[in-house]
């Protein structure tokens, strides 16, 4: 799918992403310098907390109950659009998706 990924500054970063790659791994591969992902999509450092629009979110599975957890965590303010990169699965869904990054994830 095609995925576009936007700075807090508005730069806009489109990719391609293969099927069943997370948005975490994607984003690193593609020197997303926003997304860090330190412990590696394992769920547990919430440092690749993204914005999805409300739109894109009902497309999506949604979090499970450990996201929802790790997602009280996030650096920057949670919101209604906010996920863990490392938990969403890029596939038919995400095709379009617009990914907001955050200021911080530290
Ligand atoms: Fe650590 Fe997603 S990479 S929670």
């Amino acid at each position: 799918p095609r995925i576009t990924f936007v700075s807090p500054d508005g730069t806009r970063r489109a990719v391609d992403a293969p099927d069943g790659e997370t948005l975490m791994r994607i984003a690193v591969h593609h020197g997303v310098e926003e997304i860090l992902g330190e412990c590696g999509g394992a769920c547990c450092c919430a440092t690749c907390h993204v914005y999805l629009d409300e739109a894109s979110m009902t497309r999506l599975l949604p979090a499970d109950d450990m996201e929802l957890q790790v997602l009280e965590f996030t650096a920057a303010p949670r919101r209604a659009g906010s996920r863990l990169a490392c938990q969403v699965l890029a596939d038919r869904r995400c095709e379009g998706l617009i990914v907001q990054l955050p200021a911080t994830q530290i």
